[in-house]
């Protein structure tokens, strides 16, 4: 409480301390209003490494990247689950998994995030592969089962609309149109409700009746408004003070409420291995094992989402990038796949997408730009952290480390022009590029959109896919522009230090089936 209040005291072979003049809030403002210019400006005042107080907390930033090892290897003594733990459930209304009201859960919980890897990673991006194709089916209005029979033609579906009303060879005919014209939508919507749901349905599985979920526009509109309190609830602020944040947040819970998702068809098996856990806790109500399911539609598209936003943008304001993706991809699917995949559904094999070394390349380069997340670390005992073979700092117990991995991926120094968006960046003589340098020494660590060492995103094979997918059906199924006179898409730093930031401005999308496409 004394340090709260008063500030603590620096001490002989500590960082330098910076504290601000105000007790508790520190440098929140400054560090909220920019993190990467402020810390960048740190870093030339103080050093590689320094402690600055934000919301109430001291934080240790190690700025140079060529001493992320350092801290990355210190497991024992700096612990990333004791944090994340802490936050997630007060974040998402689950009792704290660590520390003795549930024995081995924690434990169990890390040992089945193996199964969003391997053999059943294969299956879930099958999966996705799929539903991807049925929510973006819907945008065309067609719906599933409505498939034309055996002697269909692809141009059979781009007729005037007189001529089809007299077909009789389609089924469900009279249930819809195909939407033959341009439409317009936000970008980041579209995005949004197509990620949402395709990945909603890949993890969770299908709804007792029908392909989609009923309700899943209230769950979508809901989990927006949880999601725009995030970053409050992350940084403590207690959900009471929110509003209406925890009547939204018991709706969300209440969606995946145990009587429910017990009755949905095919969850994945890391669900359902989930499901099965739980059940052997009778610590754990069902609302509580409500919130553990919640968290994991949180994990895998708070981020997703916004990096879909990116890549899809990003290509579409770089006609060369946009050229040499669109070939790559044409180079793994036949041109009659591709022809026919508004109506027919195409699979991607992993060896498939693995093979799409340039499209990686692009994605990893919009995660590149997009990405703020941090990688935190709470020091476990006092003790000194050797950095290099000269220099080393004393590190007091409950204090965070944090590596910035934004300002590594702003670094001129390692990305050349770094704010440029440079599809190619990560390819190098036909392969994936790995090695990048810092004052002429080669970097452990370059990029860490997916955090770093043992900690990081289990998901992160997954995520990749499933973004590689999406930009693959989206430019197979779809002509799409950005109408002329939009103002470049901007970053919303207000999430900083969360992971991918959405985009701050509207930008829209229009679009038609792809063989609508006039010939040039
Ligand atoms: C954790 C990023 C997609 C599941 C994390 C962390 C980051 C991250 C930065 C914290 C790691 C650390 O601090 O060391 C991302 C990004 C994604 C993405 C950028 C998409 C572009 C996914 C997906 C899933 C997922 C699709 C699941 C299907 C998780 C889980 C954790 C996590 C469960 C917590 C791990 C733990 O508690 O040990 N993610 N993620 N993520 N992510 Fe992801």
């Amino acid at each position: 409480l004394f340090s709260v209040l008063f500030g603590r005291k620096w001490r002989e072979g500590e960082p330098p301390l910076i504290k601000g003049w105000i007790p508790f809030v520190g440098k929140t403002l400054e560090f909220r209003k920019d993190s990467h210019q402020f810390l960048t400006k740190l870093q030339q005042q103080y050093g590689d490494v320094f402690t600055v107080l934000i919301a109430g907390k001291y934080m240790t930033f190690v700025m140079d990247p060529l001493l992320y090892p350092s801290v990355i290897k210190r497991g024992r003594q700096l612990d990333f689950h004791d944090f994340s733990d802490q936050a997630a459930s007060v974040t998402f209304g689950y009792p704290a998994v660590r520390g003795g009201r549930f024995p081995g859960l924690s434990e169990q919980i890390q040992k089945l995030f193996r199964l969003l890897q391997g053999d059943s990673l294969d299956v879930l991006t099958f999966r996705m592969m799929g539903n991807l194709q049925v929510v973006l089916r819907r945008s065309l209005s067609i719906p599933e089962g409505a498939f034309p029979k055996d002697d269909w033609q692809v141009e059979d579906l781009y007729e005037p609309k007189d001529d089809w009303q007299a077909k009789d060879d389609w089924q469900a005919e009279d249930d819809w149109q195909a939407k033959d014209d341009w439409q317009a939508e936000d970008l980041y919507e579209f995005c949004y409700r197509v990620m949402f749901e395709a990945t909603f349905l890949s993890i969770y599985g299908r709804p007792e009746q029908g392909a989609a979920h009923p309700g899943m526009n209230t769950l979508q509109e809901n989990f927006r408004k949880f999601d725009s309190v995030f970053p409050l609830l992350i940084a403590r602020v207690p959900i009471a003070l929110l509003g209406q944040t925890k009547g939204i947040r018991q709706k969300l819970l209440s969606f995946f409420h145990p009587c429910r998702i017990g009755k949905w068809i095919d969850p994945c098996e890391f669900v359902q291995r989930r499901v099965h856990l739980f059940d052997q806790y009778d610590t754990l109500g069902d609302l509580d094992k409500a919130a553990h399911h919640f968290a994991i539609l949180w994990a895998s598209v708070g981020n997703t989402i916004p990096a879909a936003f990116w890549s899809l943008y990003h290509l579409l304001t770089h006609p060369e990038a946009l050229a040499a993706v669109r070939q790559e991809i044409m180079g793994v699917v036949s041109q009659e796949e591709a022809e026919s995949i508004c109506t027919r559904d195409i699979t991607l094999t992993r060896e498939q997408l693995d093979r799409l070394i340039y499209l990686e390349s692009a994605l990893n380069e919009s995660l590149r730009l997009s990405s703020a997340s941090m990688n935190i670390r709470v020091v476990q005992e006092d003790f000194t952290l050797s950095l290099d073979a000269q220099r080393a700092v004393n590190l007091r117990k409950g204090d965070f480390i944090v590596l910035h991995p934004q300002s590594m991926h702003m670094d001129p120094d390692i990305y050349p022009q770094p704010r440029m968006y440079r599809f190619d960046r990560f390819v190098e003589a036909g392969r994936e590029k790995t090695d990048f340098y810092k004052h002429s020494q080669k970097l452990h660590y370059y990029r860490m959109p997916f955090g770093s060492g043992s900690t990081q995103c289990p998901g992160r094979f997954f995520a990749v896919n499933e973004l590689k997918q999406f930009i693959c059906v989206v430019l197979l199924m779809f002509q799409l522009e950005l109408p002329a006179g939009q103002e470049d898409a901007r970053l919303d730093t207000s999430r900083a230090g969360l992971g991918i930031l959405p985009p701050a401005n509207h930008i829209t999308l229009r679009y038609r089936p792809n063989s609508l496409q006039q010939p040039n």
